[in-house]
C-alpha cells in the first residue's frame, strides 16, 4: 500500500481557552479528493493551517506522504509537495499575472525576486507557468495587471499560483467564495479537470459545490469531525442537516 498523502492523528489547535480544532483524525489516500465542509467557525481554516504548517498543533500528529511533519515549517511542507491557495491579499496588484506567477514559482520567501523585475525563467519555469495558467483557464492573460483582473480572475490566479510548483497535495480554502454562480461553475470545472493523481483537500462552505467535486466528505462542527462519508450519504444525514439548518428543537430552544 502506498503511504497516505496525508494523515492527521488527534490534531488539536487551541487559541487560549478555545479549541478551534479538537482531536481531528483523518486519512487522505494518494489521489483522493476530500471536501471539508461545515458552518462558519467550525475550524476548517484552522485545520488547513495545521496541515500547511502556518500553525503548529497544540496536540496530535501530522503526517505528509507517510512522514511525520508535525513540527515542519511551511517551507519544508511545500518542499514535500504541499501547495495551498494564497489569499487574494497575497497577490501583488501592481504586478502582472506573469510576474505574480514568477514570484509563486520562486517561493514566497524569496522576496528579493520582487525587486528583480528583469528575472527571467528557464524553459522548465516557463513551461510550469504556462501549464498552471492553462489549468486555471488564465492562458493569454500573462501581461494583464492584477488590479485590472475581475475578482473571479484573481481567484483563478490564486489557483494557478498554487499549481505552479506542481504540488502533490493541494489545499484549497473556499476557492469559490464571493463568486457569481457562473464564476463558481468555472472554478468547479477547473478543480474537476485537475490531474487525478493530485491529492486534494477542498474547504467549501457551499455543500452543493463541494459534493460534486470530491470522493469523500468530512463534516466539521465546533472543531470536531461530525461525519465522514461519501458525498451521496452526506446530504441525507440528519446530523449534517442539523448543523447546517438547525432542527426545530434548536429553533424552539432559541425562541425560549
Ligand atoms: N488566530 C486566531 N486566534 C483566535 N481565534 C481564532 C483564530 N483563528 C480562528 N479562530 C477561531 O477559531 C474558530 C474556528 O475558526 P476557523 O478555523 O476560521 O473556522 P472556519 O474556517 O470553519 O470558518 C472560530 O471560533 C474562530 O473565531
Ligand atoms: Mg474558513
Amino acid at each position: 500500500m502506498p503511504a497516505a498523502a496525508l494523515a492527521l492523528h488527534g490534531v488539536s489547535v487551541r487559541f487560549g481557552a478555545l479549541r478551534a480544532v479538537d482531536g481531528v483524525s483523518l486519512t487522505l489516500e494518494e489521489g483522493e479528493r476530500r471536501a471539508v465542509i461545515g458552518p462558519n467557525g467550525a475550524g476548517k481554516t484552522t485545520l488547513f493551517n495545521a496541515i500547511s504548517g502556518a500553525i503548529l498543533p497544540s496536540e496530535g500528529r501530522v503526517e505528509i506522504g507517510g512522514r511525520d511533519a508535525t513540527r515542519a515549517s511551511p517551507q519544508e511542507r511545500a518542499r514535500r509537495g504541499v501547495g495551498r491557495t494564497f489569499q487574494i491579499t497575497n497577490l501583488f496588484p501592481e504586478l502582472t499575472v506573469a510576474e505574480n506567477m514568477r514570484l509563486a514559482l520562486r517561493g514566497r520567501g524569496a522576496a528579493k525576486w520582487f525587486f528583480w523585475r528583469a528575472d527571467t525563467l528557464d524553459a522548465h519555469g516557463r513551461e510550469a507557468v504556462a501549464a498552471a495558467l492553462a489549468s486555471a483557464r488564465m492562458e493569454g492573460r500573462d501581461a494583464a495587471r492584477v488590479r485590472d483582473l475581475s475578482y473571479g480572475e484573481q481567484r483563478q490566479l490564486e489557483l494557478a499560483m498554487a499549481l505552479v510548483q506542481r504540488p502533490r497535495l493541494l489545499l484549497l480554502d473556499e476557492p469559490a467564495a464571493g463568486l457569481s454562480p457562473v464564476e463558481r461553475g468555472l472554478v468547479a470545472a477547473i478543480v474537476r479537470a485537475l490531474p487525478r493523481d493530485l491529492s486534494m483537500v477542498l474547504i467549501e462552505h457551499d455543500m452543493d459545490l463541494a459534493l460534486g467535486l470530491v470522493d469523500r466528505v468530512t463534516v466539521m462542527h465546533e472543531g470536531r469531525v461530525l461525519v465522514e462519508a461519501a458525498p451521496a450519504e452526506i446530504r441525507g444525514d440528519a446530523r449534517v442537516q442539523e448543523v447546517y439548518l438547525g432542527t426545530p428543537h434548536r429553533v424552539l430552544a432559541a425562541a425560549c
